[in-house]
C-alpha cells in the first residue's frame, strides 16, 4: 500500500477542470521528488447521481475512512440537482461522517495587485479562519410544518454543544501557539443569541485563559465583518461558528482575488497516539455553473489546496513551494482573467506545474 492514499472527488461544474490541475501537481511531485502518493479518483457527483441514484455510498465511506490519508474535493453542485441531494450526502458524509470539526481557511492575499482595500497592501491580509464544521445551524435539524400553505413555518436549529464549542476554539489556539501567532479572536452574535452564543463566549474565556500568551478577543461577528474590511492587519487567527465563518470567509476571499484563491482544509486534528483521521480538501469556491467548460476557472484554490494537503502529509515545504509558485504566477500574469491575467485553467495550472517542476 502507498504511504499516502488520497481519494479525489471532481465533482460538478469547474470541479473536473481545476482538480486536474491538483491532480497533475500531485502526479508531477510524485514522479519528480519521489512521493509515495497514489491517487483514487472516485465517479461520485450530479453525473453519477442522475445516472444511476448513487450519492455516497456507505462502502466508499468505509475505505476512506479506513484506507485513505486525504480527500481533494473539487466542487459540488449542479442546476440539473434541484435538491442538491448528492452534494449534500457526499460533503455532509464526509465532514460529518469523518467528524472533520475545523474547517481551517486561510485568509491570505498573495500580491498587492490582488488587493482591494484603499491603502492596504497584500501583507495587510494574512490571517486564517477556523470555522467550526460539524454543528450550528447546518446540522440539518429542523423540519417544516403546513408547507405550502399561507400557515407554513420552517425551522432550521443552531446546535452548539461544549464538546464543539470547546474543540474547535482549542484548535485555533493551539494552532496560534504551534504557529507563533499571538491573538485569537472568535466572532459570535452573543448579543442576540444569548442561549447559544454565551455557550461561545464562555468557553472562548475558559480555553483562552489556558493560553496566558496569546491574547483572546472577542468580537460580534457583525463587527468582525467591520474591521475586516477596514483593516484586516489586526486578525490573525479566528474561530467562529459554521454559519458565520461560511460567510466571513467569502468576505475575506474578496480579499484575496476571489474565491478562485481561496483553499481550505477540513481537519480533525488528533492527539498524539490517536488513529489519525483523513482531512478533506477543497478550495472554498463552489461549483460555478456558468464558468464549466470554458477553461476559465481559476485553479490556484486548488492549487493552493494541494499545499494544504500535502502539508497535512508531512510535506509542509511543497506549501510553501506552491504558495510561492502562485504568487510568482499573479506578479508574472500568468494566470486566469478574474485575477488579471489571459490565461486559461489549463494553462495557468500548466504554469504552476512547470515552476514546481524545475525547482529541485
Ligand atoms: N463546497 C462546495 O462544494 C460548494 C461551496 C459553495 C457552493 N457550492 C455550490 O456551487 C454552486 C454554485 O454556487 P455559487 O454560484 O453560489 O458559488 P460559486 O463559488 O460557485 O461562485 C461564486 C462566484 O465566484 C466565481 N468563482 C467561483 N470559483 C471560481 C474560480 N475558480 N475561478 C473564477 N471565478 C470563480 C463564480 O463565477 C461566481 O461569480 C451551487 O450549487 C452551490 O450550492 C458548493
Amino acid at each position: 500500500m502507498s504511504k499516502h492514499r488520497i481519494a479525489v472527488i471532481a465533482g460538478d461544474g469547474i470541479g473536473p477542470e481545476v482538480i486536474r490541475v491538483g491532480t497533475t501537481l500531485l502526479e508531477t511531485l510524485r514522479d519528480k521528488r519521489g512521493y509515495d502518493l497514489e491517487l483514487w479518483p472516485l465517479d461520485l457527483g450530479a453525473d453519477r447521481y442522475l445516472r444511476d441514484g448513487t450519492t455516497f455510498p456507505r462502502e466508499v465511506a468505509d475505505e476512506i475512512r479506513d484506507r485513505c490519508d486525504a480527500v481533494l474535493l473539487g466542487a459540488l453542485g449542479d442546476p440539473r440537482v434541484a435538491d442538491l441531494k448528492h452534494a449534500r450526502d457526499i460533503l455532509f458524509g464526509l465532514r460529518f461522517g469523518l467528524d472533520l470539526y475545523c474547517n481551517v481557511r486561510p485568509v491570505v492575499c498573495l500580491h498587492d495587485r490582488l488587493m482591494p482595500l484603499k491603502n492596504k497592501r497584500a501583507s495587510d491580509c494574512n490571517f486564517v479562519v477556523f470555522r467550526e464544521n460539524t454543528e450550528g445551524i447546518y446540522a440539518g435539524m429542523g423540519g417544516q410544518f403546513k408547507r405550502g400553505t399561507p400557515d407554513e413555518v420552517a425551522i432550521n436549529e443552531d446546535i452548539n454543544t461544549r464538546k464543539g464549542v470547546e474543540r474547535v476554539i482549542r484548535a485555533a489556539f493551539e494552532y496560534a501557539k504551534a504557529n507563533g501567532k499571538k491573538r485569537v479572536h472568535m466572532a459570535d452574535k452573543s448579543n442576540a443569541m444569548q442561549h447559544a452564543h454565551e455557550l461561545w463566549l464562555r468557553v472562548f474565556r475558559e480555553v483562552g485563559a489556558e493560553y496566558p500568551n496569546i491574547e483572546a478577543k472577542h468580537l460580534y461577528i457583525d463587527a468582525m465583518c467591520l474591521f475586516v474590511v477596514q483593516d484586516p492587519s489586526q486578525f490573525e487567527v479566528v474561530v467562529t461558528n459554521n454559519l458565520f465563518g461560511d460567510i466571513v470567509t467569502d468576505l475575506g476571499a474578496g480579499l484575496q482575488g476571489g474565491l478562485g484563491m481561496a483553499a481550505s482544509a477540513n481537519v480533525r486534528p488528533v492527539k498524539s497516539g490517536e488513529k489519525r483521521v483523513p482531512g478533506l480538501f477543497e478550495p472554498v469556491h463552489g461549483s460555478a455553473p456558468p464558468l464549466a467548460g470554458k477553461d476559465v476557472a481559476n485553479p490556484f484554490a486548488t492549487v493552493l489546496t494541494v499545499g494544504m494537503m500535502l502539508s497535512s502529509l508531512g510535506y509542509p515545504e511543497e506549501e510553501r513551494r506552491l504558495t510561492e509558485c502562485v504568487r510568482e504566477a499573479i506578479a508574472e500574469g500568468a494566470c486566469t482573467a478574474d485575477v488579471g491575467g489571459k490565461l486559461g485553467t489549463r494553462d495557468a495550472g500548466a504554469f504552476i506545474v512547470e515552476r514546481v517542476a524545475s525547482l529541485s
